[in-house]
């Protein structure tokens, strides 16, 4: 797996999430307080983008039909999602945010 730049950490406000497209997939990079997270952009239940959900502390709400994810495990919480998704290690460095990602 390689470390792929998202841009910098400080264009992620609190609770704001991007999609970046790493390969053919899309990734959702989210930032919950002084954490930021990345994960599959794909909800696991009927496949919409995960980005633009609201976040809750480690939360994410899938927009279309309100699962609810971890977005650092990537576990499904709530119905109608059961299946997970896949999560992706993030760090900050030199003020940029790095996905670790294929
Ligand atoms: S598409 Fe995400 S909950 Fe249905």
């Amino acid at each position: 797996m390689n470390w792929i730049d998202a841009g910098p950490s400080g264009t992620l406000t609190d609770g704001q999430t991007r999609s970046i497209a790493v390969g053919r997939r899309m990734i959702a990079i989210a930032r919950s307080g002084e954490s930021y997270f990345a994960f599959e952009d794909v909800c696991t239940h009927d496949g919409a983008e995960l980005t633009g959900g609201a976040i809750e502390g480690e939360e994410i709400i899938c927009p279309r039909h309100g699962a609810r994810f971890c977005m650092r495990t990537g576990e499904a919480l709530t119905a109608p999602a059961y299946e997970p998704v896949r999560v992706f290690d993030t760090k900050i460095e030199g003020g940029r945010l790095w996905v670790r990602a294929e």
